[in-house]
C-alpha cells in the first residue's frame, strides 16, 4: 500500500487532498491541530475505500513537530511514499500592524516545517517505487504583494525550494512538484482576515486538488491554478510596474475586508 502523510488535513485543501488520495486506495496519515475533524475525516474515508487511515493532531509551527511526525511514524511501523506538504496560513495588512507572534507562526509554518519534514523524510521517500512530494505554494509566489508581503514571501520560498529541490532529485524515484492555487474557496480568508467573497471567483479545492495530482502524475514541477495569459504577463511586465499594481490590489483587499 503506498501511504500518504498530508500536513493540513483538517479542511480545505489538504482535506480535499485526503479524498482524491483515499479513492486512489492509498493508506493517509492525516496531521493538524484540530483533531476532532482529523479522525471524523479519517473514519469517514476508512469506511468508504477500505483504506487504512492514522491521525496525529500537531501544531506545525511549534519547534519539533516534524520530528514528532518522524516518530509517529517510526512508532507505528509507517513508511511515507507521498508528502503532501499543505498546511500554511496567511494574514492581511500593513506589516507594523501585524502581531509579530502571528508573522512568526506563519513563517515556521509556511517555510520551517515543510522544509524540516520534507529533509526528514527523504530518506524513506527514497525507498519507495513512486515517491511524491507536492508542496502547496500559491500565484501569490510570483509577485511582491504589498499588504501581503510576509504570506507572499513564505509562497516564493516554497516555489523556489521546491524547483530546486526537484532538479536536485532528478535521476530519483522522487517527483516534487509545487502547486500554485489562485483564490480558492476554503477557510483561508478566516485566518487571513480577508472577506470570503475575494476567494468566491476561483477554481474549487476539488478542481485544485485534481490540477495538482493529475500534475505530479505527468511529472510536472510547477502547475498554476491561474489563467496562463495572467501569469505570462506578470512574469513579462516590469518588476516596479508589478508590485505597484500588486500594491493597489493588496489595499483593495484590505480595505474591503475591513468593511465587512
Ligand atoms: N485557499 C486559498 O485561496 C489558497 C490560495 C493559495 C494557496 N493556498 C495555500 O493552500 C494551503 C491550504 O490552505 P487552505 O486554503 O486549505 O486553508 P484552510 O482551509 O484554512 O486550511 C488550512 C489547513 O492548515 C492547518 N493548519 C493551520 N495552522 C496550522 C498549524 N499551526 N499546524 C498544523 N496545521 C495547521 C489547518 O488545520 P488546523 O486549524 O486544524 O490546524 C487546516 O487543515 C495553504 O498552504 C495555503 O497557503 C490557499
Amino acid at each position: 500500500m503506498t501511504v500518504a502523510l498530508i500536513t493540513g488535513a483538517s479542511m480545505g485543501l489538504g482535506e480535499e487532498f485526503a479524498r482524491q488520495l483515499a479513492a486512489r486506495k492509498m493508506d493517509l496519515v492525516l496531521t493538524a491541530r484540530s483533531e476532532d475533524k482529523l479522525r471524523a475525516l479519517a473514519a469517514e474515508l476508512s469506511r468508504a475505500h477500505g483504506i487504512k487511515t492514522h491521525v496525529l493532531a500537531c501544531d506545525l509551527s511549534c519547534e519539533g513537530a516534524p520530528q514528532q511526525i518522524l516518530d509517529f511514524l517510526t512508532g507505528n511501523n509507517l513508511r511515507v511514499s507521498w508528502l503532501i506538504n499543505n498546511a500554511g496560513f496567511g494574514v492581511i495588512g500593513p506589516l507594523e500592524e501585524m502581531d509579530a507572534r502571528r508573522v512568526r507562526e506563519m513563517i515556521s509554518l509556511n517555510v520551517s516545517a515543510l522544509v524540516e519534514l520534507t529533509q526528514l523524510l527523504l530518506p524513506q521517500l527514497r525507498q519507495a517505487d513512486d515517491a511524491r512530494i507536492i508542496n502547496v505554494a500559491s500565484t501569490a509566489a510570483f509577485q511582491p504583494i504589498p499588504q501581503f508581503n510576509v504570506y507572499a514571501a513564505t509562497k516564493v520560498f516554497v516555489l523556489h525550494f521546491s524547483e530546486a529541490l526537484s532538479e536536485e532529485l532528478k535521476g530519483s524515484r522522487i517527483r516534487v512538484l509545487c502547486l500554485c492555487p489562485g483564490p480558492t474557496p476554503t477557510q483561508f480568508h478566516v485566518a487571513a482576515g480577508i472577506d470570503a467573497r475575494l476567494f468566491n471567483q476561483g477554481q474549487t479545492a476539488q478542481q485544485v486538488v485534481r490540477m495538482g495530482i493529475r500534475g505530479s502524475d505527468r511529472g510536472r514541477t510547477v502547475i498554476v491554478c491561474q489563467r496562463v495569459w495572467t501569469n505570462l504577463l506578470i512574469r513579462l511586465t516590469p518588476r516596479i510596474i508589478v508590485r505597484k499594481v500588486a500594491g493597489i490590489i493588496g489595499k483593495f483587499m484590505v480595505n474591503q475586508s475591513r468593511k465587512k
